[in-house]
């Protein structure tokens, strides 16, 4: 049977997604019992960073030693990926080795690939496209404060990005709005394919009534050379208090992180009393320790 793969946050189904995020947050209480929960003993994690981490480095790689088993992180500058070996014949070869691959990288392509040769179940820890391992801590971080997320609304303050498709996809999975706020260049493509998903250039417009705020970086890694252009493009879209009270005072704040304060988000706000972030950072490990489980687990 070939592996599952967890490389979109559609690769699961939405029942998988609530067990999933019913198993972090157990996980979580666990990990502040002190308690130990090894059931992946023996078992080894790849990890291929072609981009800059350090929350989800430190949380895959700390998460696999909290199971009981072990991570290894591999760089291209250092790996024979750097000097051109195919992704399909590292997936091979990594995947006689190790019992799972965590892939962070530019394509999305370059993970599908990867997954269509590997054997070992393969998690993508960020495209440019998507970034499925953020929203499940963002979900769990939303139910331990708010509940059930059907029926509510998330505005998504920023570009197309890959942690705005994330939500795309979750706001169909669990049946609730988003309301995009940018300007009309950015919007994402493919919005039309997302029903429970809206673009507003108003800013205002796209706050109001939402139970969540989210934003993340206006230029995200490898769009560097647009970053000054982005600055200009976005000012108006700044989560600051302004925007916060326009939302109401039931919002909660949310950014996958690293912020720039000044910049996407106000110091007021992401370090306020309704900014989750950093809940939100360490359920990073939770979330994605129930994801190991449930990957690796059944199937070896
Ligand atoms: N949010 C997130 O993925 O952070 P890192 O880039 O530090 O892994
Ligand atoms: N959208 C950002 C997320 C960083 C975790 C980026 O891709 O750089």
């Amino acid at each position: 049977m070939p592996p599952r793969h967890f490389l979109t946050l559609a690769d699961i189904d939405a029942e998988t997604l609530e067990t999933l995020l019913r198993r972090a947050a157990e996980l979580r209480a666990l990990h502040h019992d002190g308690s130990l929960h090894e059931p992946l003993r023996g078992r080894v994690l790849g990890m291929i960073f072609e981009k800059s981490s350090t929350r989800t480095r430190v949380s895959f790689e700390a998460g696999m030693a909290q199971l009981g088993g072990s991570a290894l992180f591999l760089s291209p500058r250092d790996t024979q990926l750097g000097r051109g070996e195919p992704i399909e014949d590292t997936a091979r070869v990594l995947s006689g080795m190790v019992d799972a691959v965590m892939i962070r990288t530019f394509d999305h392509s370059t993970v599908e690939r990867f997954a269509g040769a590997s054997r070992v179940p393969v998690i993508n820890g960020l495209t440019d496209d998507h970034h499925p391992c953020q929203l499940l801590a963002d979900l769990q971080t939303w139910q331990a404060h708010r509940g059930e997320l059907q029926g509510r609304t998330v505005a998504w303050m920023g570009d197309g990005n890959n942690m705005c498709r994330s939500w795309m996809q979750a706001a169909e999975m669990m049946d609730f709005r988003l309301a995009i706020g940018a300007p009309s260049a950015y919007a994402p493509e493919d919005l039309a394919d997302y029903p429970n998903s809206r673009h507003e250039t108003d800013p205002q417009a796209a706050v109001e009534g939402a139970d969540l705020v989210v934003t993340d970086v206006w230029a995200s890694m490898g769009m560097e050379d647009e970053r000054q252009t982005r600055l200009e493009d976005f000012a108006a879209y700044q989560v600051n208090e302004a925007l916060m009270a326009a939302a109401g005072e039931q919002a909660l704040f949310m950014h996958c992180l690293p912020a720039h304060r000044g910049e996407e988000v106000t110091a007021d706000v992401i370090d306020g009393p309704r900014s989750v972030v950093w809940e939100e950072a360490e359920n990073r490990l939770h979330a994605q320790k129930a994801l190991l489980e449930w990957l690796v687990t059944p199937r070896r």
